[in-house]
C-alpha cells in the first residue's frame, strides 16, 4: 500500500541519516538516472527544505553547479517573504563546465525562481597566475567573494570523480592521478576517494572545503542508481549539519554497501 511505502521510505531516510551522521535525508521515490521527472520534484523538496532552514532576515545562498543543480533550480519556488530576503551566489569560480549548468547560471535561475537576487562571479578559466592575481584585486570581485564568505547556506552537488574530470577536460596526468588515488567521488571541485578522503583539488577561487564545514546551512543533492558509490564516498566525511537530497536508487544501493 501507499502507506506501507511511505514508512519504507522514512525508514531508508532515518538510516542513510545515521549511516552517515548527517541531520536530514530526504529520498524521492524513482532512479534520475531515467527519470527526470525525479529531478523536477528535488526542486520542490529543495525549495521546502530551505523554507525550514532559511531564517528571517538576509541570507546568502552559495551554490555550485553541475546538471542536478541546473534542472533542480528550474524547479524551485518562491522562498521570499517580507521578512526573508535571499542573495542566490556562486559558491567557486567556473570550472570549465557549459554555461547553463555553471554555478553562476545555477544562482541565477535560483535567484529568479524563488524571488530572490544573484551576483555573478566573472572569473573565466585557465588563466595566468599574474591575471588571476590581479583579477583577484578587482573591486567588483572582491565584493562577490567578500558575500561568498559569508554565505549561511550552500546547495551543491556530489559526483562521479572520473565522469566529472572527463567533463571538464582534466589533463591526461591527471586522470591518471585520479585513478591512482582511486577517485570516486568530485564536489566542490575537490575529488574524493572511497573513504571520503581528499585526493585532489582543483585550485579555484571561492568557497573551500574547510568553509563549508562551518556554514550553519548544507543541502547536498544527489540521485542515480549510478551515483551510489560517489554519494557514499563523499558522504561519509562530509559536514555534520548536511542535509542530503537523494531518490530512491541511489539510497537502495548505497544501504546495500553500508
Ligand atoms: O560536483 C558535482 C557535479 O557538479 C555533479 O554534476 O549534477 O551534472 O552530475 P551533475
Amino acid at each position: 500500500t501507499v502507506m506501507n511505502q511511505l514508512l519504507g521510505m522514512h525508514q531508508v531516510e532515518k538510516e542513510i541519516s545515521q549511516y552517515f551522521g548527517i541531520k536530514r535525508c530526504i529520498v524521492v521515490a524513482g532512479n534520475s538516472d531515467n527519470q527526470e521527472k525525479v529531478l523536477y520534484e528535488f526542486g520542490d523538496i529543495l525549495t521546502d527544505s530551505l523554507d525550514l532552514l532559511l531564517p528571517d532576515g538576509d541570507n546568502i545562498v552559495a551554490v555550485m553547479g553541475g546538471t542536478t543543480m541546473a534542472l533542480t533550480a528550474e524547479h524551485m519556488g518562491t522562498l521570499e517573504t517580507e521578512k526573508r530576503h535571499n542573495l542566490f551566489v556562486p559558491a567557486r569560480g567556473g570550472i570549465g563546465e557549459a554555461m547553463t549548468v555553471q554555478a553562476n547560471s545555477v544562482s541565477a535561475v535560483m535567484a529568479s525562481k524563488t524571488g530572490g537576487h544573484h551576483r555573478a562571479l566573472y572569473v573565466p578559466e585557465q588563466l595566468s597566475l599574474e591575471t588571476y592575481n590581479s583579477l583577484l584585486q578587482e573591486p567588483s570581485i572582491q565584493e562577490v567573494l567578500t558575500l561568498i564568505e559569508q554565505s549561511n547556506c550552500v546547495v551543491h552537488s556530489i559526483g562521479r570523480a572520473l565522469h566529472m574530470a572527463a567533463r571538464r577536460k582534466m589533463s591526461d596526468d591527471e586522470m591518471v592521478m585520479l585513478k591512482q588515488n582511486n577517485a570516486v567521488a568530485e564536489s566542490f571541485g575537490y575529488f574524493f576517494d572511497e573513504e571520503g578522503e581528499v585526493v585532489y583539488k582543483i585550485p579555484r577561487i571561492g568557497l573551500q572545503l574547510k568553509d563549508v564545514q562551518k556554514i550553519s546551512n548544507v543541502v547536498a543533492i544527489a540521485g542515480g542508481k549510478t551515483k551510489a558509490k560517489a554519494i557514499r564516498a563523499y558522504m561519509k566525511n562530509a559536514p555534520k549539519q548536511t542535509w542530503l537530497i537523494t531518490d530512491e536508487a541511489a539510497a537502495n544501493e548505497i544501504l546495500k554497501g553500508a
